[in-house]
């Protein structure tokens, strides 16, 4: 039984279809816990209702980056996770942090990466003319917004589309693809070799 612990900032919808997902296709995993940089996360509710552990570690209250990540990084360790899986968490991590979870820690972000890291980012591709938007779930490394790629999802961009348009056509697919790759991981079915990750089972690492 692997133990995942889930790190949000807010609505936390990608989490529970992680939690949906795990439940229902009786992964070889638990949720150990979800935790939240943000006292008042809506996601903290949902955790909590279905009997999962939850705690805050508010940034807020820390005077550097490298004093909240010390003291999330004994939090998260107190859980046992076997995965750290980073969902909508909206939050630099320093390398001594990213370091110490190397290799099991996922993150997912909403766009073709290596196109659109950092914020705005369907914005920012509507305002370039794209023709596709789309998620990319990654491990993470120092650098941010990169890492090995695990699985991309892509939409197209429709005639009138605005952001909030791109994020929810995208969305609908982030919540089919983050909880496939979680799965993977803890189904021991990704290899990364020469910083590329293969599926090996052979399930698609594409969604659209
Ligand atoms: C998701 O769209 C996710 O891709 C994005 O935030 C949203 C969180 O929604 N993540 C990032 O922007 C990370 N830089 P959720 O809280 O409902 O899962």
């Amino acid at each position: 039984m692997k133990n995942i612990v889930i790190l949000i900032s807010g609505r936390g919808s990608n989490m529970e279809a992680i939690v949906r997902a795990c439940a229902a296709e009786g992964w070889p995993a638990r949720i150990a816990a979800v935790i939240s940089n943000k006292p008042g996360a809506a996601g903290l509710d949902f955790a909590a209702a279905h009997g999962i552990a939850t705690a805050v570690v508010d940034h807020k209250a820390f005077a550097s980056r490298e004093d909240f990540d010390a003291e999330l990084q004994r939090v998260i360790d107190g859980f046992a996770p076997d995965l750290l899986v980073l969902a909508g968490f909206m939050r630099i991590l320093t390398p001594a942090f990213t370091a110490h979870y190397a290799d099991r820690m996922l993150n997912i972000h909403p766009s073709l990466l290596p196109a659109f890291t950092g914020l705005h980012t369907h914005q920012r591709a509507l305002e370039m003319g794209c023709k596709f938007v789309g998620a990319t779930v990654h491990f993470v490394t120092a650098e941010l917004d990169h890492g090995a790629i695990v699985a991309q999802a892509v939409a197209p961009v429709l005639d009138g589309d605005d952001a909030d348009a791109l994020a929810a056509r995208v969305l609908k697919l982030e919540h089919r693809m983050y909880p496939s790759a979680v799965r993977w991981f803890v189904q021991g079915q990704l290899a990364v070799e020469d910083g590329r990750v293969r599926q090996l089972a052979g399930e698609a690492q594409s969604f659209s």
